[in-house]
């Protein structure tokens, strides 16, 4: 990893609309085949950026490749102007990267209300005192919806649940960028509006989020903009109603599932 500290941010400093992260030329091979490759894209303070894509796409290998949990092959990653391109995993979220995971991963071992405590504490702007991590954690909890279920431990968690801990976890750090790997999987209908409300709401507190989500129209009401991911690559990007409307994003993507859905 190259990591010039204190050489001045490349493209300017972090003000304004200025990106807090930063890929150029992203790719990972597996074997012989890239599941991600060639993924410019920039994170800004304030805005949402939705990453849509079919089973397989590369999308969670991305938010991987940004979050230090697989090294890329390819091309770089540059939060806050700097190069983090290889970190290992608790340096990204250290330079204020925090990312939910599909396949949940609480520690089994403690209550709910201490997995967000320990995230608090080891966050970039660590909580030190363990009542005051829990205090923070509480806040978290009830911020996500899962106010008076601190003392259980996760394996008593909805599916649902366990995505809004993954969340809760995420927040503890209280990160400046934040990476949604279908957060909203397994939510019910009615409880999907107040889970995007709330990511709206990270977002204008001035996170910079990536949102990964299969319910396009989600995607589509909270996102700025929408990057498509087909076969590990960028096949567009731009507002979400140009997006949604491109034949190539329909027959790739909206087709597909319709027609899976909707068999002649
Ligand atoms: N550790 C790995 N080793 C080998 N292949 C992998 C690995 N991780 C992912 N892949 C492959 O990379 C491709 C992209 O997978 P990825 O999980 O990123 O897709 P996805 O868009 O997140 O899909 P989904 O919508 O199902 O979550 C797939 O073909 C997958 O099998
Ligand atoms: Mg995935």
């Amino acid at each position: 990893m190259t990591e010039p500290e204190g050489s001045p941010p490349a493209g300017g400093t972090e003000a304004g609309d200025a990106p807090v992260l930063r890929t150029r030329g992203l790719g990972r091979r597996f074997g012989g085949l890239f599941a991600v490759s060639d993924v410019a894209l920039a994170l800004r303070p304030g805005r949402t950026l939705g990453v849509i894509g079919p089973n397989g796409a590369g999308k969670s290998t991305l938010v991987n490749l940004v979050s230090g949990h697989l090294k890329p092959t390819t091309g770089s990653v540059h939060v806050g102007g700097k190069d983090f391109t290889g970190a290992r995993p608790w340096r990204i979220a250290h330079a204020g990267v925090a990312r939910t995971f599909q396949i949940v991963k609480p520690f089994r071992g403690l209550t709910v209300a201490d997995n967000v405590a320990v995230a608090a504490m080891f966050g970039p702007s660590p909580v030190r005192s363990p009542a005051q991590a829990r205090r923070e954690a509480e806040q978290v909890l009830e911020r996500v919806g899962l106010g008076g279920r601190g003392g259980v431990p996760p394996a008593e968690l909805s599916v649902a649940d366990a995505r809004r801990l993954e969340l809760a976890k995420a927040l503890a750090l209280r990160p400046r960028v934040l990476l949604l790997d279908e957060v909203l999987a397994g939510l019910r209908p009615a409880e999907i509006d107040p889970a995007l409300a709330l990511i709206d709401e990270l977002r204008r507190d001035g996170l910079a989020v990536l949102v990964i989500e299969h319910i396009i129209q989600a995607i589509a009401a909270i996102s700025d903009e929408v990057l498509v991911l087909h076969h590990g690559t960028v096949l567009t990007q731009g507002p979400p109603r140009q997006v949604l409307s491109d034949e190539r994003v329909v027959e790739a993507y909206l087709g597909h599932r319709y027609t899976r859905k909707n068999p002649s």
